[in-house]
């Protein structure tokens, strides 16, 4: 169940069986090779050199390691560029982004398709039914770098087709996107351009669209490559690797292409760079150890959309990584908890990033399982302690059970939100983990759904927000029948991004009678006081006035309501601050009639099939009661340390 990733055109031939042998030695199974070696397969246009990574290969099968081959997009060699720079992707002032780096391509350039449609090719059947393949990953990380728009003159063309297909004539545009506001109107679709340089803001409805396009040319570009490595690798499963809190790209229409998806988790740079709502009490906190929702919050996110439940992390971190702000030491005892969390989610695999820090290139400073002298390092001390315990805990036998809770989540949210704020401290990832986290620290497990999938079987639906909702996740949720929150401006926006002519929240209105008529945003300093039974909150950021005949049960000192219920459907009309969004899961988990309990700080529970797992985040031994035989660990759960249950 644990891999590496290893760059076998990176080190000296003569290294590479000890590496071999040692990777098997602390117990890898699967190596990904190859995301990035397109120069050393292809020093020049048709001069092909495979003959290294056959030995490569051959050798890996001998040591009886299993290989995630890849195809090698996220790179296109300096030759290429040079012949057809029109490859390259534009930045939004319509500069290239230069050779020199990775990830320079541009989505939607046709001679960068055509060269993807042959370089996919020719890997795909050079090693397609090499014994030691038995995966595949397409590219990596779709979209790292701030790659997935481009404003390029291949993208301003490929958009102003989409929309063609998207409205048919130039009057339904216009009408859709509001154009008679400023005179933005357009005579005919070869008349648009991207939604660039704008002297103030372009509309919503332009730039709304302008995303979706975008993240439609990334799942064309992956279908592209999935269905040439099909074609030659049969049978072999394929994968991408995500990223985390990431929401450049719809996700699902990706993870459809795909056999299973995976993704790359490096909880202490994430915490530090992308979660800017923590406070600086908890960035102390979770420095060495990331926030303890952070990596299971993302497991669940793509077990979400893993065709047959199948996920990897297919990058764990090792140790210090290169990109962060500041880049600590793991604590002891991080990369092993770690690995468990994620099996304890479900992950058939983890496999870590990298097996070698490398003394040259941009990730000098980016640790591997190894150091650059070839000694273990503490990543592959703690890999090695992990492989040791996975015999006792038998995890094939215990497949991963649906939740009791369904959290709600949708890209295009955070697209909404993004494009139009309206207020500073409406961040969509701050607005879903003050949720997450609630539900976390009360034992749950969650399970993360988008919109479009059945919801039947769950008891508790949360959703944070979402701006733009449409029927059928209105009819799944009526379907589902489950006690449901839905959270501030939910169905604020039709899909052209315009007001509902109902006003919000839109088709919601047939899960609850009530009418958002009037919203405001809060600068920092101002909050309003909410009363909800014996507790009081202050609140800020965001408040919604509501027309409704139903009795309030929260409401504001100045009597206006801020949470309503009818039946199980529960709506909240202001942001919540983690107080009230915990208080409010309570009242939520006791509606739906499912056993919670406060966790111990910084604890966290994973069931999978009859195993249950205690993770301890924090610096002191935390008592866990649970029945059941321990299998691993000790009842006081040690310091970043994890315990086991069967039973
Ligand atoms: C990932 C990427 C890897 C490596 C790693 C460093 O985003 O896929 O190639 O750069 O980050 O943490």
């Amino acid at each position: 169940m644990l891999g590496v990733c290893w760059y076998p055109e990176q080190w000296p031939e003569t290294w590479w069986e000890d590496d071999a042998r040692r990777m098997r030695e602390i117990g890898i199974a699967w190596v990904r090779v190859a995301e990035f070696a397109w120069s050393r397969l292809e020093p020049r246009r048709g001069a092909f050199d495979f003959d290294w990574l056959d030995r490569a290969l051959d050798l890996l099968h001998r040591h009886d390691l299993k290989v995630v081959m890849s195809t090698p997009t996220a790179t296109p060699p300096k030759w290429l560029i040079d012949e057809r720079p029109d490859i390259l992707a534009r930045d939004e002032r319509g500069l290239p982004r230069r050779f020199g780096s990775r990830r320079h391509y541009d989505f939607s350039s046709p001679a960068w398709r055509e060269e993807t449609a042959r370089i996919c090719e020719v890997v795909s059947r050079r090693w397609g039914q090499h014994p030691a393949v038995q995966a595949w990953q397409l590219d990596n990380e779709y979209g790292c770098h701030d790659t997935v728009l481009s404003w390029s003159p291949a993208a301003a063309a490929a958009f102003q087709d989409w929309l063609r297909a998207r409205y048919g004539a130039i009057e339904a545009l216009n009408e859709a996107w509001g154009n008679a506001f400023w005179s933005m109107e357009y005579g005919g679709f070869g008349e648009i351009e991207p939604p660039q340089l704008t002297v103030t803001e372009a509309s919503p409805a332009h730039r709304l669209d302008w995303r979706r396009f975008a993240s439609d040319q990334v799942a064309v570009y992956n279908r592209m490559q999935a269905g040439i490595v099909r074609v030659h690798s049969p049978g072999r499963p394929i994968t991408h690797n995500f990223m985390g809190l990431f929401t450049e790209f719809a996700h699902a229409p990706v993870a459809a292409e795909l056999d299973f998806v995976s993704w790359d988790s490096y909880p202490l740079g994430f915490t530090d760079q992308r979660m800017p709502w923590l406070t600086a009490g908890e960035r102390a906190a979770y420095a060495r150890t990331g926030h303890p929702d952070v990596a299971a919050f993302h497991h669940d996110l793509y077990r979400g959309i893993a065709p047959g439940g199948r996920w990897w992390v297919m990058e764990q971190q090792p140790g210090p990584v290169n990109w962060a702000p500041s880049n600590p030491a793991p604590a002891a005892g991080m990369i092993r908890l770690w690995t468990l969390e994620a099996l304890a989610h479900g992950a058939e695999v983890v496999s870590y990033f990298r097996w070698r820090q490398a003394p040259f290139g941009q990730e000098q400073f980016h640790a591997g399982l190894n150091r650059p002298d070839r000694a273990l390092d503490q990543g592959g001390l703690e890999a090695a302690a992990v492989a040791r315990s996975l015999p006792d805990l038998r995890l094939d036998c215990h497949p991963v059970r649906q939740a009791p809770v369904a959290l709600l989540f949708d890209e295009q949210a955070d697209w909404a939100l993004r494009i139009q704020p309206q207020g500073t401290g409406c961040d969509y990832f701050a607005l879903v983990f003050a949720f997450y986290t609630a539900l976390r620290e009360r034992g749950l497990d969650v399970d993360i759904r988008r919109p479009g999938q059945p919801l039947d079987a769950y008891r508790l639906i949360v959703a944070p927000t979402l701006p733009i909702l449409d029927d059928a996740t209105v009819a799944a949720l009526a379907a589902a029948g489950a006690v449901t929150l839905l959270g501030p401006r939910t169905g604020s926006r039709t899909t052209s991004h315009r007001i509902p002519e109902e006003l919000a929240p839109g088709p919601a209105q047939r899960l609850l009678p009530l009418k958002v008529i009037r919203v405001e945003s809060l600068p920092a300093m101002v909050t309003d006081r909410l009363a909800w039974g014996n507790r009081v909150y202050e609140l800020g950021v965001w408040r919604e006035r509501v027309e409704t005949e139903l009795e309030p049960l929260a409401r504001f000192a100045d009597g206006e309501g801020a949470i309503f219920a009818q039946g199980g459907v529960h709506y909240l009309a202001c942001w919540p601050d983690r107080a009230l969004a915990a208080d409010l899961v309570e009242h939520l988990l006791d509606r739906a009639g499912i056993a919670w309990r406060r966790l111990p700080p910084d604890l966290r529970l994973r069931r999978r099939g009859g195993l249950t797992f205690a993770f301890n985040y924090g610096s002191v031994p935390q008592r866990v009661d649970e029945p059941g035989m321990l299998l691993l660990g000790d009842p006081d759960v040690p310091a970043r340390g994890v315990s086991v249950w069967s039973g």
